[in-house]
């Protein structure tokens, strides 16, 4: 934590963030921070969304953009193209708005430069060793995009797709539904797949992220989002202040090219404990062996909860100075949490600011890395007559 806080932040974050709540709550000894209530700032407006044209692609199709939410609270822009989060609008403790999501102004910095910016992934989010898994007996092949490893889909994902839409509209959310049907055999995947993902704002500061899909061969399925938050607000500076809970007591280790070891070993005592509040910089600089093979923290926390159970609390970010609070809860077993470690400066974002290691932190719920390949872990495939159903919330608020 970095020493210019004002110390009565740092406590209120410490209890804003904790888990066990007594602890924390002594901390910060007020009564606000032991109740946790966050302090209700924002009369409740109406939920609205509007569409507008983002241009067209260099395959000269044309790309929409929705803008939705309750401005002023929670408002959300997304693109048609790779259904992308492209802003998120949220007020500090005093109401003042800012963007807390990176991104572009323009359809052919993402295409050009994107590295997912807040987009949907599939059809394998993470990472698959050499591209290669096997399934009922039958070999596969991804292409590789990432060294040796195929990433989020291999070279051309959904999230360089350009996804259909329906406006959801109802008196307690508003957003879009985005639809998309993967061939058989496209990117090397079997089976013919069509995937709606629903993206929703709702009165209660949450964006809620739901995905269906089915297969009419048996395949594998991986999806996330891979919003890129500062809560500061986007280009404002680095997210190593940030204080983070995970609700993990497991993690998965990963080898010089980010696939997962196997082992699920416990975070204790590693600069992955994050089960009560530490921030991103607080252990990012240990010279310890997971941290250097992926420059910082780019790995996959296994959740503690029980499958099939409703979405849980994933994790807890509080960005101290506004005090902006997201919480991530999900259906999902794990979490890779990123820190931007390959942003490099080589581009500027939307405020024309460049975007360097650090300026933002993921929160990419999902099933475990290279799962096909790891019998031990909780599986990915998907059979014709299942449907995959899975839900995120983002849940916004200050304290
Ligand atoms: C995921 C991966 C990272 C990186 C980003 C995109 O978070 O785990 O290694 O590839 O996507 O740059």
């Amino acid at each position: 934590m970095s020493n210019d806080l004002p110390r009565r932040n740092v406590l209120r974050a410490a209890a804003a963030v904790g888990v066990g709540g007594v602890a924390a709550a002594t901390l910060a000894g007020t009564a606000e921070a032991a109740t946790g209530k966050a302090k209700p700032a924002w009369p409740g407006g109406k939920l609205t969304i509007t569409k507008d044209s983002f241009g067209k692609t260099s395959a000269g199709d044309a790309v929409d953009r929705y803008s939705f939410g309750q401005k002023g609270r929670l408002w959300v822009r997304m693109l048609t193209y790779g259904a992308t989060i492209q802003s998120i609008e949220v007020p500090d403790r005093w109401g003042r708005v800012a963007d807390v999501h990176l991104g572009f102004n323009t359809i052919e910095e993402y295409q050009a430069l994107s590295p997912y910016f807040g987009a949907t992934i599939g059809r394998f989010a993470n990472r698959i060793a050499k591209g290669q898994f096997t399934l009922d007996g039958k070999q596969y092949q991804i292409p590789v995009n990432n060294g040796v490893n195929a990433l989020h889909g291999g070279p051309i994902g959904f999230d360089k797709k350009i996804w259909s839409t329906e406006v959801i509209n109802d008196h307690d959310s508003v957003g879009v539904k985005f639809s998309y049907v993967s061939a058989d055999g496209e990117m090397g995947f079997p089976g013919r797949l069509p995937i709606d993902v629903t993206y929703t704002v709702n009165r209660r500061g949450e964006l809620r992220i739901h995905y269906i899909a089915t297969t009419d061969k048996p395949t594998i399925v991986n999806f996330t989002n891979h919003a890129y938050f500062n809560l500061a607000g986007e280009a404002n500076g680095e997210i190593y202040d940030h204080v983070v809970v995970l609700n993990a007591d497991k993690y998965t280790p990963i080898d010089a090219t980010s696939i997962p070891l196997g082992p699920l070993p416990a975070v204790a005592g590693t600069p992955f404990d994050f089960r009560g509040p530490h921030t991103f910089g607080e252990r990012i600089q240990k010279a310890d062996q997971q941290i250097l093979n992926a420059l910082g923290y780019d790995h996959n926390w296994v959740l503690n909860r029980s499958a099939g159970s409703p979405p849980s609390l994933a994790a807890r970010v509080l960005e101290p100075k506004s005090g902006r609070l997201l919480e991530c809860l999900t259906t999902e077993p794990g979490v890779q949490v990123y820190t931007s470690n390959f942003l490099t400066g080589s581009f500027a974002g939307k405020s024309g600011n460049t975007y360097r290691q650090g300026a933002a932190f993921t929160l990419e719920t999902q099933h475990y890395p290279d799962s096909p390949n790891e019998p031990s872990y909780p599986t990915t495939v998907l059979r014709p007559g299942q449907t995959f159903d899975s839900t995120t919330l983002f849940r916004f608020s200050t304290r």
